[in-house]
């Protein structure tokens, strides 16, 4: 059955956030390098980039290097940089004529210029474009971010262009990396891990969970449909009761 026809138009998460896991094991199975499975794990990349194009996913944003994983080995921290370096570069004309805009979130400064310059480019050239916002968060951790906008609001504070009583939820909001952005409604794990592994702890307050199995370059459409359907069966109570929610229906 094409589960792509099953969704509901209606009721499509504005934001899909993915830790995507499992490259690593997945070209252990096929008695591969680990970088191997980085490279396959692209082409799931531009497969669920379409899918979030054809049913109507406005912002995407994927976990491709965590602050934590400038401490693998270097020959895979390298080559993980090549990766992204080429990848940008071949993929972002294919970006481009699908209305996809790519963004970033992350301590940009610290990965290395070449990555920054191609980043750039590509942020250039897909800027006016609206069908489907990429956002890779690189060399990101959410206890980073969060460092880093307390320090911004401690110093507004201090230089009296704050007051302590201004300070609320959607304060700290704006001064996160991703304030540009809605929050996401649902976060996709790979791999079988039940972890948040300091990925949007705040953006995801309110985000429905989906683990599966399935090894990231394995994890292609008909899996993206999968999570898009199981978020569609859950109740979004935001602390409310159920007959809250229906009464307001
Ligand atoms: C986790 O699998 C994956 C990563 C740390 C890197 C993700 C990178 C890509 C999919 C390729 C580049 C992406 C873009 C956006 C161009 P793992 O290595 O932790 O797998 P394991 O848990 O099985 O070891």
């Amino acid at each position: 059955m094409d589960l792509k026809q099953s969704i509901n138009q209606l009721n499509v998460p504005q934001h899909v956030a993915i830790i995507m896991d499992g490259n690593g094991r997945w070209a252990k199975q096929q008695g591969e390098d680990r970088i191997f499975g980085h490279h396959e794990g692209v082409n799931s990349v531009r497969e669920i980039v379409e899918a979030c194009g054809e049913i109507g996913v406005k912002y995407l944003t994927l976990y491709a290097f965590s602050t934590e994983n400038w401490n693998r080995p270097k020959d895979e921290v390298d080559a993980l940089m090549e990766l992204l370096v080429s990848t940008i570069s071949m993929e972002t004309p294919n970006l481009n004529s699908k209305g996809v805009k790519l963004d970033v979130i992350g301590d940009i400064q610290s990965l290395p210029l070449s990555c920054q310059k191609e980043l750039q480019e590509s942020i250039d050239i897909t800027k006016h474009n609206n069908t489907v916002t990429l956002i890779l968060a690189l060399s990101y951790s959410s206890k980073w971010e969060i460092i880093e906008a307390v320090k911004k609001i401690a110093a507004a504070v201090k230089d009296n262009k704050l007051n302590i009583s201004d300070i609320n939820s959607n304060l700290i909001s704006q001064h996160l990396n991703t304030n540009r952005f809605p929050d996401p409604e649902l976060m996709i794990r790979t791999s079988g891990e039940h972890r948040i592994s300091n990925f949007l702890l705040w953006q995801l307050a309110y985000a429905e969970f989906y683990f599966t199995n399935v090894l990231w370059p394995d994890f292609r459409k008909e899996e993206f449909y999968k999570a898009i359907l199981s978020y569609q069966n859950r109740e979004r109570r935001f602390g409310q009761t159920s007959e809250q929610i229906n009464q307001l229906q």
